[in-house]
């Protein structure tokens, strides 16, 4: 069991203390932190003393603290799981070789770049999520969301570290690099798509958390494979708070389909938004677009990138140690690639036997879709169980995607070709409209800090958070 320190200005569990060098970097780095996460952070609420759990070790049962701390404050700390004694690469053409303690020259600027681009969509997110406080539909809400955001924050420091042990002065330089993008600004974005994306309101904090921290959860479930065994050390610890967001998302649409089912009872057309809930279509259309820009997030169908890190050993498959033949050199992935018939027009599909080193984004795409169903499913039963015929459905692959076999092309949700002009006139009824967004908006105009009272539109969770009850005061307000 690795020894955690927390006394020191960095907790960690990777003894900090003995690499002088490194620890004078880091700390160097900490403050630059500070005044990324005041400026960028939750707008409003630095002052305010908050219930939140804490990554104190790795230890499976008692890895985090809970208790009250403003948020400037947290002890981001870095923390790896124990080391695997003699763990071997378990996929690529390294497969069987011990894993690397040091980036291998060859792999040091593919490598660099993984770390970077997971490092990047840490910080967009808290960014992109910053003023969301201001309307929370009560405490307990807005608690998850600083949870989710601090934890982002650790997030970057398990990058971080990485980057500023292993990479030189280029990790020093993108260390930097990751405090300086923003969100959503056109002169020095965020490296991913999605991670532009403003996230408005609640409803896309939960479609979000839902779907693209469950990016997220398959990109570092693919890291925590690698050969480079910090990258996958570090990685499946933030696995273990990862699931956390992605219950805030789960839970979250969970509660408001169930409020809905509720308000939609109460009318007698059945009409949510006339009783100020967030009626069923609109909860689609909001799904249809953070589903589809998470499924860009996992890069072309095909792809040599891909392929590469592969083969390399340095990112395998989620849970690589469930397929059979871990060096996939010989199998072939099939697929349906549109056929162009001019620009953005579709004349048909052609089967392709693509390699499957190559098709190992969209290998990883399959895992997630079946995994995000399970929420749907779980969303449709809550409906089913209120008398509710409407169901919530994962649009097609091919929906609104901008990178890949399908970009920039049209397709309807059901994943028919349609042309440029179909789309046009038709995307409102798939994707949140202009209306949708300002109805959304108009039900979350004001925060709701008193902890016995949740917003209309939203059902109260089942339980607190570790056994505190729901209308336990989560954020205590200093203004
Ligand atoms: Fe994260
Ligand atoms: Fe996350």
């Amino acid at each position: 069991m690795s020894s955690v320190v927390n006394s020191e200005r960095i907790p960690n569990n990777v003894d900090l203390a003995s690499d002088k060098k490194l620890q004078r970097a880091l700390e160097a780095w900490q403050p630059r932190f500070i005044d990324w996460w005041k400026e960028m952070g939750p707008e409003g609420f630095q002052e305010d003393q908050i219930y939140l759990r804490t990554a104190v070790s790795v230890d499976h049962e008692g890895w985090a603290h809970f208790d009250y701390v403003k948020m400037p404050d947290y002890r981001w700390g870095i923390f790896l799981t124990d080391p695997v004694a003699d763990r071997k690469i378990g996929f690529g053409d390294h497969m069987g070789e011990p894993v690397w303690q040091s980036v291998p020259g060859e792999f040091r600027n593919v490598l660099r770049r993984l770390v970077v681009t997971q490092g990047d969509t840490e910080p967009a997110s808290v960014e992109q999520q910053r003023l969301l406080g201001q309307s929370c539909p009560s405490l307990y809400d807005l608690r998850n969301l600083f949870q989710v955001n601090v934890e982002e924050g650790r997030h970057l420091w398990a990058m971080v570290y990485l980057l500023h042990s292993y990479f030189g002065r280029d990790g020093r330089e993108e260390a930097e690099a990751l405090l300086e993008r923003r969100s959503g600004n056109p002169d020095k974005p965020r490296i991913l798509g999605a991670f532009n994306e403003p996230c408005q309101n609640w409803l896309s904090f939960f479609m979000f958390t839902y779907f693209t921290d469950r990016d997220g959860k398959y990109q570092l479930l693919a890291l925590a494979e690698s050969g480079f065994d910090p990258l996958a050390r570090t990685t499946r610890f933030m696995l273990t708070e990862e699931a956390h967001h992605m219950f805030v998302g789960e839970t979250g649409i969970l509660r408001i389909v169930q409020r809905t089912a509720e308000l939609m009872k109460k009318n007698k057309n059945e009409d949510a938004r006339a009783e100020g809930g967030i009626d069923l279509p609109t909860m689609q259309k909001y799904l249809n677009f953070w589903y589809s820009v998470s499924l860009d997030l996992f890069g072309g169908e095909i792809s040599s990138n891909a392929a590469n890190f592969f083969a390399s050993s340095l990112k395998g498959r989620a849970k690589e140690e469930s397929y059979e033949d871990h060096r996939a050199v010989d199998g072939i992935y099939a697929m349906d690639v549109p056929v162009s018939a001019g620009p953005g027009v579709v004349s048909g599909f052609r089967r392709e036997e693509v390699p499957l080193r190559n098709a190992m984004n969209e290998v990883l795409r399959d895992e997630y879709i079946e995994d995000a169903q399970r929420g749907v499913d779980k969303w449709n039963r809550a409906l089913a169980e209120a008398g509710i015929a409407y169901k919530l459905k994962l649009p097609s692959r091919r929906f609104h995607r901008r990178t890949g076999i399908y970009g920039g092309l049209c397709f309807d949700v059901e994943g028919n070709a349609i042309t440029k002009e179909e789309w046009e006139r038709r995307r409102d009824e798939w994707m949140p409209s202009e209306a949708d967004e300002a109805y959304v908006k108009s039900l979350m105009t004001a925060p709701i800090y008193d902890a016995k009272l949740m917003a209309n539109w939203i059902a109260p969770p089942k339980h607190g958070i570790k056994g505190r009850p729901v209308d336990f005061e989560y954020v205590k307000r200093t203004a």
